[in-house]
């Protein structure tokens, strides 16, 4: 596979977030978020570690969009810091994080490579938290849009993507139900208290809240800059393939209801102004109804759809919910066990580093054509698909190079990807490798590697190439 399987003006790039990459929290006036507070908690990360240096991306940008030019990438999706533009979530523009992304988005175009912008990357104003504690409240709303408007005046003339929410998913279900992220409402005793009786009523409220700001930054955007900006809007959604676990009609129905649970819970209201109807049936008045106002406001709001994919699980049938309590990665409430073993308890593929991640390339392909036909062949940018190796302090540099599991990950991912728009005819338009460089992979801290570049934590945050990128190099110009 190269990118000449692919067609000609596909867009290809790296992808990255300000916490997990920047580092100086603390410099040119940038004001705390809620991630700051959770990795400085104690054993909140699994190697006790926090993101205040993270891979120093703050500082060193310039080295970083050079080895970005020198794969041969042309584009970069990156996360603009919300507290970096308002140290307090609203009021005052802090003009020196102003300066920085003008001066990240400059020196990308100086060197023909389109930035693709992320609004808000899971950093959310520690000053919200505290004030009303942020998404959870609905001013929160108004907040996100006078924020984005702001993104659009001072960077609208050079950004034309932008990308409201990072996974909404991920916040709602892991800030808000299993509380291994950031706020960390509902620790994980707790939750299983939540779960047993079903009376998660937070992760509903807060998607719920994601999504009518969501659509308000697209409405500001449309309304005001859009048609003098020529720029286009969308959100960046996780979303994995379930592959039911039997043929059994009700793990069929499982399969699908994960897949309402996940996906359908934000691309449902976005396309078509509601949630799916099983999340109706089964949240029950715990969620949250649209005003026809609202639900005519979402419906029709992005210009394209982000998809983060990463990996395929088995889905089944949960009758004892008590079970999905504890295996569960999915709200319970969904009636579903995801996992990536199956009855046999075999693995559904080769494991990355990460105890979540396995690599099942057809999956892309599959979730391609589901998105193809439910949602009416949408345009769709993969704005994230990667996988991790781990951080073996024994492995010397070099051996750390070789990661060949990487490179048979992306050939196998993209070759369905490019079988996905090629033979099915599905509307893809660009694709975002997660990452160019390691970073700091949130709970996970630093054991985690999900970078094409190697960067030496202990030795001045030096980045080595990995042969993944020998292999992308080759695969932006193949020589034969
Ligand atoms: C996201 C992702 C990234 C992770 C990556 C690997 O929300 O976009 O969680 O931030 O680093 O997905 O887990």
């Amino acid at each position: 596979v190269s990118r000449k399987s692919f067609p000609e003006d596909f867009v290809f790039g790296t992808a990255s977030s300000a916490y997990q990459y920047e580092g100086a929290v603390k410099e040119d006036g940038r004001g705390p978020c809620v991630w700051d507070t959770f990795a400085h908690k104690f054993a909140k990360v699994i190697d006790f570690s926090n993101a205040d240096v993270a891979n120093d991306h703050y500082h060193r940008y310039l080295e970083d969009v050079k080895l970005m030019k020198d794969m041969g990438v042309d584009s970069y999706r990156f996360s603009i810091s919300w507290t970096r533009i308002f140290p307090n979530g609203n009021g005052k523009i802090n003009q020196g994080g102003v300066d920085h992304y003008n001066n990240l988005i400059n020196a990308l175009l100086a060197n023909g490579i389109q930035p693709y912008v992320t609004m808000y990357h899971w950093d959310t104003p520690q000053a919200l938290e505290d004030a009303y504690k942020s998404w959870v409240s609905p001013q929160i709303i108004r907040d996100f849009g006078a924020y984005a408007e702001t993104l659009y005046e001072k960077f609208g003339d050079r950004v034309k993507h932008w990308i409201t929410l990072n996974e909404p998913h991920t916040v709602a279900s892991q800030g808000y139900d299993t509380g291994i992220f950031a706020p960390g409402r509902c620790s994980i005793l707790l939750h299983l208290f939540c779960r047993a009786g079903n009376s998660a009523t937070e992760p509903y409220i807060v998607a719920h809240h994601m999504l009518l700001a969501h659509a308000t930054a697209v409405d500001i955007y449309r309304r005001k800059y859009q048609s003098i900006q020529h720029g286009s809007i969308g959100a960046a959604l996780d979303v994995m393939w379930y592959e039911p676990e039997t043929n059994n009609p009700e793990d069929i129905e499982a399969a699908q209801r994960a897949q309402d649970f996940q996906l359908g819970w934000f691309l449902d209201p976005l396309m078509f102004g509601d949630y799916p109807s099983s999340m109706r049936q089964r949240v029950g008045n715990r969620l949250p109804i649209f005003t026809a106002r609202e639900s005519a406001l979402l419906k029709g709001s992005l210009d394209f759809v982000g998809i983060n994919h990463y990996t395929t699980y088995y889905a089944r049938n949960n009758k004892t919910n008590i079970i999905g309590v504890l295996l569960n990665d999915a709200l319970a409430d969904s009636g579903t066990i995801t996992s990536p073993f199956g009855r046999d308890g075999k693995p559904i593929g080769e494991r990355a580093n990460s105890i979540w991640l396995y690599i099942v390339p057809r999956g892309m392909r599959e979730l391609m054509n589901y998105i193809k036909h439910k949602y009416g062949n949408p345009i769709v940018l993969i704005t994230e698909n990667g996988m991790d190796d781990g951080n073996n302090i024994f492995r010397s540099v070099e051996e750390s190079l070789k990661d060949e599991k990487r490179i048979r990950y992306y050939s196998g991912y993209l070759e369905n990807l490019a079988e996905a728009i090629k033979e099915d005819g599905c509307n893809v338009k660009g694709y975002f490798a997660w990452s160019l460089l390691d970073n700091w992979e949130w709970s996970a801290g630093y054991t985690s590697r999900f970078g094409l570049y190697y960067v030496d934590y202990n030795n001045n945050h030096k980045r080595y190439p990995k042969n993944s990128v020998h292999w992308f190099k080759n695969f932006f110009n193949p020589t034969c």
